[in-house]
């Protein structure tokens, strides 16, 4: 069985195309806004030395596996799950890791709308001249006030929601598709801008210093867990967004080559991010780990003094939205593509209700920021559970169980089939799918826990 070529849905035009929507999931705030900012939290060169660790040992084996289950279940990742299980005679609860997902995707994207809402603030900010010439504190202070207004942020997160249903409603080859193709080179060239930007600032040495010297004794399990995390949320794994995406790929589009860019493409504006925001945290003596309003405390800075900076600033917030809107539409996918299938209803109604649902509890992610902000349950604010649930528990437990479905349950020649790699190549990524991603995952919940 599972001899379909294509998905309801409709498939990419091309392998290119894929690589574009896959890379606009991969890259967005998770890049630009959260790798520097928990980076700055957990001590910066040894955190980073573990994520990149991560992204070799558990992003790249776990991409091709949910690339490879996606394109051979061409469904909804909980229906492919089940098929896929059908056709290997496992037990059909291999689902629940569909489902699993299906919720995480939604849980980020109410705090994730939110986050993005700022970029749009930022964006108006940025055209009104409201960073030139000012300094670290007025620059602060436009961020705090931001946070103090639930109105104005519940204002931004719907208009971002509102864009976000706009664009999962053209399905698979609308708009978006396009667009992803300029923007992207675009958000590139404008970090290389501001890491120039970074090297005039005196403190440039201080902030790669930062980045790449590595201290060990600065992290503990949890940070060791947030970077793992990371690594699984700035790919989109471990919730079937990517295997969702999959699920569109043509036949005979090399898995592996695809997953080598995308991850690679990931990993450099994460960096280059971090290269352009840790020297001007050092040289305006701002605190590097400032949280989640690190970059609009930072940049805006570069952008306030820098010749040519009110354009490039609004470029900068221009593209990071949209890098945020390709990154939202793949968390929301998943649950749009289950709902056609299952319940029969049109694409645009499964748009709007999980769309609506989200936004609600986005709004509490909102009041989190501000009149919610000592609400805590575990010591964590809403945002912050959010988070800690979604980026450090349910994405590395749901990428391990991709891991073990597509090493232990699935049949070799299966695999075989859709990767059609050297000999080598296969038993390298067999080996790696099969003992090493999931031991990994395990031994740092096992660390967390304090059991090793
Ligand atoms: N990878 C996205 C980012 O780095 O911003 C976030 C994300 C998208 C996570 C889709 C998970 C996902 F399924």
């Amino acid at each position: 069985m599972t001899e379909k070529t294509q998905s309801i849905h409709g498939q990419w035009s091309s392998r290119f195309a894929f690589i574009l929507a896959a890379t606009g999931s991969a890259v967005g705030l998770g890049n630009i806004w959260k790798f520097p900012y928990i980076t700055g939290e957990n001590g910066g060169g040894a955190f980073v030395m573990v994520y990149l660790l991560c992204i070799a040992v558990l992003g790249i084996p776990i991409m091709i596996a949910e690339i490879t289950l996606g394109r051979r279940g061409r469904q909804s990742p909980i229906n492919t799950m089940q098929t896929l299980s059908e056709e290997s005679g496992v037990d059909p609860r291999w689902q629940y890791v569909g489902w699993a997902g299906m919720i995480a995707g939604f849980l980020i994207l109410a705090y994730y709308s939110v986050i993005a809402g700022w970029s749009m603030a930022y964006i108006v900010k940025a055209f009104f001249g409201n960073f030139i010439n000012s300094d670290a504190e007025e620059i602060q202070r436009l961020f705090e006030n931001l946070m103090a207004n639930p109105v104005q942020q519940i204002f931004w997160h719907t208009a971002f929601m509102m864009a976000t249903m706009y664009f999962v409603m053209q399905g698979v080859q609308g708009g978006l598709e396009k667009a992803v193709r300029f923007l992207m080179p675009a958000l590139f060239v404008i970090l290389i801008l501001l890491v120039g930007y970074a090297m005039s600032t005196g403190a440039y040495e201080q902030g790669m210093n930062f980045l790449f010297n590595p201290d060990f004794s600065k992290i503990d399990a949890d940070a060791v867990l947030t970077a793992m995390g990371h690594a699984f949320f700035t790919l989109s794994l471990g919730m079937g967004a990517i295997m969702a995406y999959g699920s569109y790929l043509p036949n005979h589009v090399s898995i592996a080559k695809t997953t080598f860019f995308i991850a690679g493409a990931d990993t450099v504006v994460a960096l280059l991010a971090g290269i352009a925001i840790f020297p001007l945290v050092f040289a305006n003596n701002l605190e590097a780990s400032a949280g989640p309003g690190l970059i609009f405390q930072t940049l805006p800075l570069a952008f306030g003094h820098m010749s040519g900076g009110w354009l490039f600033g609004l470029l900068f917030f221009i593209l990071l939205f949209f890098a945020a809107l390709s990154s939202s539409i793949s968390l929301i996918e998943p649950a749009v593509a289950w709902l056609v299938e299952n319940k029969n209803i049109e694409r645009h109604q499964a748009c709007v209700w999980s769309g609506a649902a989200c936004w609600a509890l986005g709004v509490g992610v909102v009041f989190s920021f501000n009149i919610w902000a000592d609400l805590k349950l575990f010591d964590k604010n809403l945002f912050e559970l959010l988070d800690y649930l979604t980026a450090n528990l349910m994405l590395p437990l749901g990428g391990m169980a991709i891991a073990v479905f597509a090493g232990w349950m699935m049949k070799t020649q299966h695999a075989e089939q859709e990767l059609e790699l050297p000999a080598e190549g296969f038993q390298a990524w067999r080996f790696l799918i099969k003992y090493v991603s999931p031991a990994a995952v395990f031994l740092v919940f096992l660390h967390v826990l304090g059991v090793l």
